[in-house]
């Protein structure tokens, strides 16, 4: 149905939105850069979530629109994760490429969170259904990196927030259920037909 891909589209651009409003507005408190940093990676790792919540919220409610709507969705992770990206090089290393290099290997938090990355773009350049068929089964192989983009996501996040765990738990808790959820429809015929 393209009316709801189309709100789907509008509303996953929102907090895109609202955050450039507020850059306009300068409404970025005292630090404009991290607060950038970190609206943008709390979204992208919303995003990846709610694409991997999609085949389970489809199995649960019989509703075809949540499976179809899973790579709009997956894609917008990848969107929110390339701001996050180019934010950090941008505004927080001002694109010093040896800073850059140097954080990437020495930082373990960096090094998880371009280690997510890299899964999603791989995910986001073989979405298209030309890749689905020219890959054929690998396909299906390569996009189960999706969970292990997941987990690096979460240890990058983990890794940050060292003193207030609250918030990593809490991701961290939805990431494990839909992994346990994978887990065990992937052993019976259901999850086999509808994912
Ligand atoms: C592309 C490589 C990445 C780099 C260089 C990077 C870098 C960063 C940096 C510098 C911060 C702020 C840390 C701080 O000063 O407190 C951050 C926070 C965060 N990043 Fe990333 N990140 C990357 C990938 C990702 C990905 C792929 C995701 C999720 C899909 C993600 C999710 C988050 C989250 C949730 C936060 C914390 C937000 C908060 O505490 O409110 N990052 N990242």
């Amino acid at each position: 149905m393209r009316g709801v891909r189309s709100g789907v589209f509008v509303l996953a651009l929102v907090p895109f939105g609202a955050l450039c409003l507020r850059v306009v507005q300068n409404d970025l408190g005292p630090d404009p850069a991290k607060e950038l940093s970190l609206a943008t990676g709390e979204w992208a790792l919303r995003f990846l979530l709610l694409a991997l919540a999609m085949t389970p919220l489809r199995v649960l409610t019989g509703r075809l629109e949540f499976a179809q709507r899973r790579r709009m969705i997956g894609l917008f992770a990848l969107f929110y994760s390339s701001v996050h990206l180019l934010v950090w090089m941008a505004f927080l290393l001002g694109f010093r490429w040896g800073a850059i290099a140097e954080e990437l290997v020495e930082r373990p938090y960096i090094t998880l969170g371009f280690a997510a990355y890299v899964i999603l773009f791989a995910l986001g350049v073989t979405s298209p259904r030309v890749m689905v068929r020219r890959l054929g089964r690998n396909w299906r192989r390569l996009h189960r990196l999706v969970y292990a983009a997941g987990v690096l996501a979460i240890a990058h996040l983990v890794w940050i927030v060292r003193t207030d765990l609250v918030e990593a738990v809490a991701y961290g808790s939805v990431l494990l259920g839909l992994l346990a959820w994978r887990v065990y429809f992937n052993r019976g015929a259901i999850f086999r037909r509808l994912a």
